[in-house]
């Protein structure tokens, strides 16, 4: 029996039971997928339910404020997706009628849509032959096919998506797509693959080759970007705090958080008073108190930044033009590095 067939029929009785497994509604398929791309299955699928409670038609997430997507998405990260949803959400409905397009090639054309979802969905709503590669599918095809080229070298990418669009069964290419998929995350899995009750321990050649746990390879990372972020909870008259929208383009555009001042270093509580903007914040003589809210740094570690984070409690007497009630503050998409603040803090 072939890969691909093997695979199939180890799917058809070991299969993962998810919602959007019991559907074909191209809407659907397509949240499932931008919501797993680098989350895992079970974080993913509280927001898949949240996604489509809130929003059970295309013309609703169409129709919906940015703000209020964010706060949804909330706690997944990568906050362009949500942004990228929303607006091809939007693109289907107003500019092609709400009719999902319907082939790889034209949902290639979506905002945030690359070729693993558009695979996936392809081949999931249309059975169409398009293979998927995401991080299970390497793992797997590098280990069972015994392939050394980095997956994140442009020579590896096309090997891996040429060797997995080649053994591609001759139908059910969406279900063939999910067993792969998931056998990748659940027998064929990062750090503790299962060989031992693995269909393809006769035949695998990082196993024969005792390679397993070297393979996929990934060529060095990027440099990581250390950042001193120092975050001011100020809180003002009546209950008030200070929050601001973040823009541009670097992380967390659009989402909410307090006064920041960022240092290419570590800073003490005098470096931080003394900065000019921290004085551009405070009046001359404003009277306030600062305490140092967590006296060890916070790591909060990104794909490709380090952001080591203090928190200064301010308390004044004085009011701000944007300031919100305490009591709102939930009401407002932050990230996780400070919502897990507000839920530290006792308000
Ligand atoms: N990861 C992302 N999408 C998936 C799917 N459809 N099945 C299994 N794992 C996945």
């Amino acid at each position: 029996m072939d890969f691909s067939t093997k695979l199939t029929n180890w799917y058809l009785k070991n299969k993962r039971k998810f919602p959007w497994r019991n559907t074909k509604v191209p809407y659907y398929i397509w949240l499932s997928e931008i919501i797993l791309q680098q989350t895992k299955t079970s974080q993913g699928l509280p927001y898949y339910i949240k996604f489509i409670t809130h929003f059970p038609k295309i013309e609703d997430l169409a129709s919906a404020k940015e703000s209020e997507i964010l706060k949804l998405w909330q706690g997944l990260g990568y906050y362009s997706r949500a942004r990228n949803l929303h607006f091809s959400a939007k693109y289907i409905v107003n500019e092609l009628h709400g009719k999902f397009p319907k082939n790889y090639k034209d949902l290639l054309l979506l905002k945030g849509v690359g070729d693993y979802t558009a695979s996936a969905i392809a081949s999931i709503c249309y059975n169409e032959n398009c293979a998927v590669v995401d991080g299970n599918v390497y793992r797997v095809l590098a280990r069972y096919f015994g392939i050394i080229t980095p997956i994140n070298s442009s020579k590896g990418i096309k090997e891996f998506k040429l060797l997995a669009q080649a053994i591609l069964p001759n139908t059910n290419f969406g279900i063939y797509n999910q067993a792969i998929m998931d056998f990748g995350a659940t027998i064929c899995s990062p750090k503790k693959p299962n060989c031992v009750a693995c269909i393809f321990k006769d035949s695998c050649v990082a196993l024969q080759k005792k390679s397993v746990h070297n393979l996929p390879i990934k060529t060095s990372k990027t440099k990581i970007k250390h950042r001193f972020f120092n975050y001011l909870v100020i809180l003002s008259k009546n209950e008030q705090i200070i929050l601001n929208k973040r823009t541009g383009k670097g992380i967390w555009q659009n989402l909410y958080e307090f006064p920041l001042i960022e240092f290419k270093t570590e800073i003490e509580l005098n470096q931080l008073i003394t900065s000019s903007k921290f004085n551009s914040l405070f009046k001359n003589r404003t009277k306030y108190t600062i305490q140092l809210f967590n006296p060890k740094e916070i790591l909060h570690k990104l794909s490709h930044q380090h952001l080591h984070t203090k928190f200064w409690v301010i308390k004044t007497n004085i009011s701000f033009k944007n300031s919100i009630s305490i009591q709102d503050l939930k009401k407002y998409a932050v990230p996780t590095l400070i919502d897990n603040f507000i839920s530290e803090f006792e308000f």
